[in-house]
């Protein structure tokens, strides 16, 4: 059983996050989807809406992925559930040096876990979260790289916090 943790903040997942998990089934056995809890930022989604929307999004597309929530050190995280690989996805050159170094950090806290690097899919290589966030916040489409489910919830979002 080859087992993958996929970690990030996912506030939202975007098509590139789901591109990245698609190749990733391809290699592992189960795919850990798990979003880190961080105190220090201030989301748009709260933890709770990310499980659900991750769960809703993946559950029906992707049987051996799972959706989870983690603190502290990824790689005590990893080696609690016995994970043998963390994926990152890259998408340019510029991701490559902090991917890079957290990948030797994580290494030398614990060398049993390998860091696998994927490269994103050229449509979605200039993507980010936060892009998306400050689009469709100021009002523009991002149809088409965010799943229909994510939209629906930033709208919803938005007409809340305009009330
Ligand atoms: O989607 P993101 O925000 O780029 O994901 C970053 C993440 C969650 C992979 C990274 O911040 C992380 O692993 N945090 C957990 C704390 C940790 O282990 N820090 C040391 C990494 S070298």
């Amino acid at each position: 059983m080859r087992r993958a943790i996929y970690p990030g903040s996912f506030d939202p997942v975007t098509n590139g996050h789901l591109d990245i998990i698609e190749r990733a089934c391809k290699l592992f056995d189960e795919v850990i989807v798990a979003i880190l809890i961080n105190p220090g930022k201030e989301p748009l989604f709260s933890l709770d809406e990310r499980v659900e929307i991750l769960n809703e999004v993946l559950n029906s597309r992707f049987p051996q992925v799972r959706v989870d929530t983690f603190g502290g050190l990824l790689v005590d995280y990893a080696r609690q559930r016995q994970a043998h690989a963390i994926v990152r996805g890259i998408r340019a050159i510029s991701d490559y040096e902090y991917e890079l170094q957290m990948a030797l950090m994580n290494r030398r806290l614990d060398p049993g876990i390998e860091t696998v690097f994927m490269m994103s899919a050229e449509d979605y290589s200039y993507l980010s979260s936060r892009l998306v966030k400050e689009v469709f916040g100021l009002g523009g489409s991002v149809a088409g790289l965010v799943p229909e489910l994510v939209i629906d919830r930033m709208k919803q979002k938005f007409i809340d916090r305009r009330s």
